[in-house]
């Protein structure tokens, strides 16, 4: 039995691996359809979700088995001050499996301890979000067929950006990647994934303020949201929500080939004059998370 956490509970292989089973789904979507038969997905979402969840979801109906679950921490006993290692055990009496997500960093580790059954973290606080890195890196290699010699650009928060920690910590591990993290003063990436993630694999990285001047030199630009949930006081999330706005003037002098990302949802961060460019890929994150996560519960469940 085993859960995924942290998106270094995979291995470069089996990482790889969820990627061919991804790539199989999509060519042959019929051979899976009843590949969960009798099996039970649990979501427990005591965050809003609408990607994540929902992608879950679709992805096990798609294999054929069943969900239950909640959406809010206020329709669950949680609003009565259970633990999340009663709440994991008890699920873990219905379900083959549950879907996490959770303010807090390492609750869904803890439900992994206790439910019996595997877990998987749909995002813990601004810890980490696993099963997004794998929505990213199925675009990135469908779009630039691997991932090694790419030079991929962090733009906005940093800090809290559970998805941008993930994606860098998966990214690490690949040859020859370059990383230019973009964010305000305040916003930066966290030491502890400058020390324990980039330092330590000798990733080449720099850090500016400035959008525009990084642009031309990168494969991947990683947009995203200012974590307004996780900010202390609500003057500086307004000051700061803005501080990136990429339209197509930003994108000028930028890479014709050039992947632009984000994991959603937007506030105002790529301007919908965006979107029917070829090099927008947000939209085709959203569907390769449904791949990856049908991939991920197969692997997780023993099936394949
Ligand atoms: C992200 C998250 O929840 O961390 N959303 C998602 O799952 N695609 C990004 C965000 O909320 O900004």
């Amino acid at each position: 039995m085993r859960s995924i956490i942290d998106v270094r509970d995979l291995s470069i292989e089996e990482i790889d691996e969820l990627i061919r089973i991804a790539c199989d789904i999509i060519d042959n979507p019929g051979k899976y359809s009843e590949m969960c038969h009798g099996k039970k997905l649990a979501t427990l979402f005591f965050e809003p979700s609408t990607r994540t969840r929902l992608s879950f979801e679709a992805a096990m109906y798609e294999l054929g088995g069943n969900v239950l679950g909640f959406s809010e921490a206020q329709s669950s006993s949680a609003a009565k001050g259970e633990s999340v290692a009663d709440t994991a055990r008890t699920v873990g009496c219905y379900a083959d499996i549950i879907a996490m997500r959770h303010p807090k960093e390492g609750a869904p580790y803890v439900a992994s301890l206790h439910a019996g059954i595997p877990v998987i973290n749909a995002g813990d606080g601004g810890h980490n979000h696993p099963t997004q890195t794998l929505a990213d890196l199925l675009t990135i290699y469908r779009e630039k067929g691997g991932f090694s010699g790419l030079t991929v650009g962090f733009c906005g928060d940093l800090k809290f950006g559970r998805t941008v920690h993930s994606l860098i910590n998966a990214l690490a591990r690949y040859e020859d990647i370059k990383i230019v993290l973009i964010s305000p003063e305040e916003l930066k990436l966290p030491s502890y994934v400058k020390r324990d993630v980039l330092k330590k694999n000798k990733i080449p990285y720099v850090q500016t303020t400035d959008l525009e001047d990084a642009i031309p030199q990168l494969d991947i630009l990683y947009m995203t949201r200012v974590q307004r949930e996780r900010f202390f006081n609500e003057e500086d999330y307004l000051r700061l929500k803005d501080s990136y706005i990429l339209d197509p003037k930003k994108l000028v002098n930028a890479k014709e080939d050039l992947c632009i990302m984000h994991p959603l949802p937007r506030v105002n961060e790529i301007s919908v004059a965006i979107d029917e460019d070829p090099r927008a890929c947000y939209f085709k994150q959203v569907l390769n998370g449904k791949y990856m996560r049908m991939a991920l519960m197969l692997k997780l469940l023993e099936i394949l």
